[in-house]
């Protein structure tokens, strides 16, 4: 496969290269008085430097494509994702907004590479009906509007949640609304819930919808799977964060049109209720605020018509800044109305001791990132206990390496998700976190994610 690709991509090189017409000038239709723009330099082909550049190029492409059909595609693979290291200096010296525009377009693109190595048996998880080769996913805020989803599959999560979206499209905050501090690994970014709204995204996930079902289709069991796909789990699964517009005074209303629109494409869903950056959206998680709403949704939901799988599971996503009686108070909803999930956590309005002296901690917003992950590991284990182990936990919240991931799993976390590690440390990471967390696993003898769920609370 590997010899396949790299023959692929020598021939296509090749053939650009050859194609180039030399010395061919280019039509100019002026309609302005202005003084024409003479067109760029080339360097003609037929020239001394032209026959030294094209030679070079040549050499390089048949050099790499001979280098790389002598590898294994696990070889080849691997070098891949470590390659892409190299690109995240450029990164840095850019706007972490368009920053992440590039990185999204390029997802989107499939301009990354693609996982092939089967993932460790170990990590499988199976929750709500859904198999999961590896318990470490994509959190919301990445691919806001379902631009990458495939690409961002393909890099080997086990699971990637879009979104938030809002049922009509919003600008969000003004810009910069997205600011980095390197040296602690952090973010803060007052977003705002930029979105294209529900029926844009309805519509991409329509298109890719039918390429994921068909795909599901083709792989007849899992067990016939694990022999073909050496462990993976088809094509991946699709979370959907469902989020409300600034100007809406029914937020419960924002909710069930975005379950309406959008839960058919989802294999799960979530209600966002702990964005720092739209105003009163936290108070939804009150004790009667989220009960109302929650019921609300889940009504919407099961009304909608469902075949065999039954609808997606619903999960709510908490903040790292709830008190005592916050978690007590959701714990009980949640367990009164047999909610599928909470993802914990989203941002933080905290500025804990290691980022409090960067001047860019000032900035208002959510913070990400390592210095939360204290923060909300904590909270995943109080909530844990809350709900005696009942309800399934997403660990969301400073995750960059898979001792973290480990940690979150041994305070009661299903699956894990992250999001400021991956946006500093690139696709190289996903790798990297899988074979740490199986190793954890291993040092530790555990034979499976289940068997770590919780080992701290108990
Ligand atoms: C730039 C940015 C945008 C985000 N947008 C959303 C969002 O739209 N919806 C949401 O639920 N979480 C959003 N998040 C929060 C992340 O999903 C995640 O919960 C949080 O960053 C903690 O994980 P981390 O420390 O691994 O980044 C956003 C985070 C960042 C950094």
């Amino acid at each position: 496969m590997a010899t396949r690709f790299a023959l692929k991509l020598l021939k296509q090189s090749v053939s650009n290269v050859v194609r180039q017409k030399p010395n061919v000038v280019p039509r100019y239709h002026y309609c302005t008085n202005a003084a024409p723009t003479p067109p760029p330099r080339k360097i003609p082909h037929s020239s001394k430097k032209g026959r030294l550049f094209t030679g070079a190029t040549l050499a390089l492409l048949i050099g790499g494509g001979a280098y790389a059909s002598t590898v294994d595609e696990a070889t080849f693979c691997s070098w891949m994702f470590n390659a892409t290291k190299l690109v995240n200096p450029f990164f840095a010296f850019l706007d972490p907004e368009v920053a992440h525009r590039l990185a999204v377009s390029a997802a989107a693109r499939g301009w990354v590479p693609r996982e092939k190595r089967p993932d460790p048996s170990m990590l499988g998880v199976e929750l709500w009906g859904k198999r999961f080769s590896n318990p470490i996913g994509l959190s919301a805020g990445f691919d806001k509007n379902a631009e990458a989803v495939e690409g961002l599959l393909g890099l080997g999560f086990g699971f990637v949640e879009v979104g938030s979206v809002t049922p009509v499209p919003q600008e969000g905050n003004p810009k910069p609304r997205i600011f980095r501090l390197p040296k602690e690994g952090a973010i803060i970014n007052r977003c705002g819930f930029n979105s294209e709204g529900i029926v844009a995204v309805a519509k991409r996930l329509g298109a890719q919808h039918g390429k994921r079902k068909l795909e599901t289709s083709t792989t007849s069991s899992p067990a016939e799977d694990d022999v073909k796909q050496g462990g993976k789990a088809g094509p991946g699964i699709l979370g959907v964060n469902l989020g409300k517009n600034k100007t809406s005074e029914d937020a419960a209303a924002d909710y069930v049109q975005g379950v309406h629109t959008l839960s058919q494409y989802a294999d799960y869903l979530v209600i966002n209720v702990s964005s720092p950056n739209t105003p009163g959206l936290r108070q939804l998680q009150g004790r009667k605020q989220l009960k109302d709403l929650v019921k609300k949704v889940q009504a919407a939901r099961d009304e909608m018509q469902w075949g065999e799988e039954g609808p997606p599971p619903l999960l709510v996503k908490i903040a790292p800044d709830l008190s005592r009686q916050d978690l007590e108070d959701i714990a009980a909803v949640a367990l009164a109305l047999r909610l599928d999930g909470l993802i914990i956590s989203n941002t933080s309005i905290q500025r804990p001791d290691s980022v409090s002296k960067n001047p860019v901690a000032q900035e208002t917003g959510g913070l990400s990132g390592k210095p939360i992950f204290p923060l909300s590991t904590n909270i995943l284990k109080e909530m844990y206990i809350l709900t005696k182990g009942k309800i399934p936990l997403i660990g969301c919240g400073g995750i960059s390496s898979g001792e973290d991931a480990y940690k979150k799993v041994r305070a009661g976390a299903s699956l894990v998700q992250l999001y400021t590690a991956f946006a500093y440390g690139g696709p190289a990471l996903i790798p990297q976190l899988k074979a740490e967390l199986a190793q954890c696993l291993e040092r530790d003898g555990f034979k499976s994610i289940y068997e770590a769920v919780g080992a701290d609370c108990r």
